[in-house]
């Protein structure tokens, strides 16, 4: 607490105070004493009156979680794609430590792996900085998965015999953590039997594999099995991993998703459509739902199984989704996935129409259907945080999905090119540009699951940035 002396007061304060005291007979000191202790009483009743004990239920669900992966970079060739692999764990969302085996550091130096991951790489048992900052039992601890990647034939033999005798052995020995194994080596190494019975024992005892794959070596004219998984995959099983690890970065959030496309009625049997599969909107439903949000699917038609977690409502025409959406708020979340058909039928038959002989085509007049994405984007009360949605553009892509994130009101647009020689449309994989009011951001090529893990890990990582 700060100390006062009367001698610090300015001069007419000193005089007041001296009146004061004189009248009723007390030092200067005690006059202080008798005007704090009165103001302290005042404060305290009005503090006392105004306070509202915290709310023992919180207002909404726990932040998220960040999901902290360690990559275990072992001395193999395949360590420079390791590299690669830190970014793309970081790209979903992911905060990444990294450890290197001494004869890791032959293939790739502490230096860039440290630059990628934005933190030291960590590298020896007995660096008392280390010891004293991190430390083993903490790199162990403070990681919700590891992933050795490339695991050697050696570092399989010293896990599976329980050696602790580097930084990178005794970590593993300590974590109570999953761990994901990448093996990368020579196909007559991965075939040895002492490596086959390792691995054996490792899977045995409860770790996880990505690979080897099947493909050419390192060494010049050698192919087989011992390649390591590409750093993508093993991305992809490390998210798996978390998810059942229960990292659930969305937990707590309601998220909401369109899929597929509309069928817009002619007649009761004929109608229009698109080419939508509703491929990348249910994995994205799928995604959050594996990131632990409370997901509503909102699915035109398609012929593709529901994904896991979510609770779908099954939808015809654009009219029928808007009504689902609208039922589905309020939302944290909502990504338009779905390929609405802008126009329908004006009159749809009530009866099948009929071709009579003689008689002319019959002229379809179409009606703009509602805007699904700007009703929400626009709503006025309980608009969701983040309105996401997709431009599927056949040419200039960017521009046009920079012009349809002013004119929607929406927060983010999820741009990719579906002219017909992408395969896209309906195909297994994707590539996505993410444009914001502050940027284009270019994600590289990738299959329609990883879109999907990379959207749900930018969207935890805003909402969390937004503390929203
Ligand atoms: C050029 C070169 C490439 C190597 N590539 C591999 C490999 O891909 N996989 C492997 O298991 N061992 C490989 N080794 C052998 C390992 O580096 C060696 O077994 C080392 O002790 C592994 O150490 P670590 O498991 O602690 O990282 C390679 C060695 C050299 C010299």
């Amino acid at each position: 607490m700060a100390s006062l002396t009367v001698r610090q007061l300015d001069e007419k304060l000193k005089k007041l105070l001296r009146l004061r005291a004189a009248r009723h007979g007390r030092s200067m000191e005690d006059e202080v004493r008798t005007i704090l202790r009165a103001a302290a009483d005042e404060a305290g009743r009005e503090a006392l009156e105004t306070f509202q004990p915290p709310s023992k239920t919180p207002a909404r669900a726990a932040a998220p979680v960040t999901r902290r992966v360690l990559v275990v970079i072992g001395g193999g060739i395949a360590a420079y794609k390791s590299l690669d692999l830190i970014r793309r764990l970081k790209e979903r969302g992911i905060a990444v430590r990294c450890v290197l085996t001494k004869a890791a550091e032959q293939f790739v130096t502490p230096l860039s792996a440290g630059a990628i991951v934005g933190e030291r790489a960590f590298t020896d048992l007995f660096d008392r900085d280390s010891e004293f900052d991190v430390g083993h039992i903490r790199l162990a601890r403070e990681a919700d998965l590891i992933v050795v990647a490339p695991a050697t034939a050696d570092l399989m033999a010293k896990i599976a015999g329980g050696h602790a005798d580097d930084l990178a052995t005794a970590v593993l020995l300590a974590t109570g953590a999953k761990v994901l194994l990448a093996p990368a080596m020579n196909p007559h190494m991965w075939a040895n039997k002492a490596t086959q019975r390792n691995a054996a024992q490792l899977a045995a005892d409860g770790f996880a594999f990505v690979g080897p794959n099947e493909g050419e070596m390192a060494e010049a004219g050698e192919r087989g099995l011992g390649r390591m998984a590409e750093p993508l995959e093993i991305a992809a099983a490390a998210d798996k991993w978390l998810a059942s690890a229960g990292a659930q970065p969305l937990k707590g959030r309601r998220v909401l998703v369109t899929s597929g496309p509309t069928h817009e009625p002619i007649d009761p049997v004929r109608y229009i459509a698109n080419r939508s599969s509703g491929k990348q909107g249910h994995a994205i439903a799928a995604a959050a739902a594996r990131a632990g949000a409370d997901v509503t699917l909102v699915s035109g038609p398609v012929n593709i199984p529901d994904p896991p977690g979510a609770t779908v409502v099954h939808v015809e025409s654009a009219r029928d989704m808007l009504r689902a959406v609208e039922r589905a708020m309020p939302v944290d979340v909502a990504i338009f996935a779905a390929a609405v058909a802008d126009w329908r039928v004006d009159a749809a038959g009530g009866q099948k129409i009929k071709k009579k002989p003689g008689q002319a085509a019959p002229a379809l007049a179409l009606v703009e259907n509602p805007d699904i994405l700007a009703t929400v984007a626009h709503r006025k009360s309980q608009r969701p945080k983040l309105v996401i949605g997709f431009a599927a553009e056949t040419e200039n892509v960017v521009a046009h999905a920079k012009d349809k994130l002013a004119r929607k009101g929406c927060d983010w647009i999820l741009a990719n090119d579906v002219s017909p020689e992408t395969g896209i449309m309906g195909g297994d994989r994707n590539t996505i540009q993410l444009v914001r009011a502050s940027g284009v951001e270019p994600w590289p090529p990738q299959s329609k699951d990883d879109v999907a893990a990379t959207l749900v890990a930018r969207i935890a990582e805003e909402l969390e940035e937004k503390k929203a």
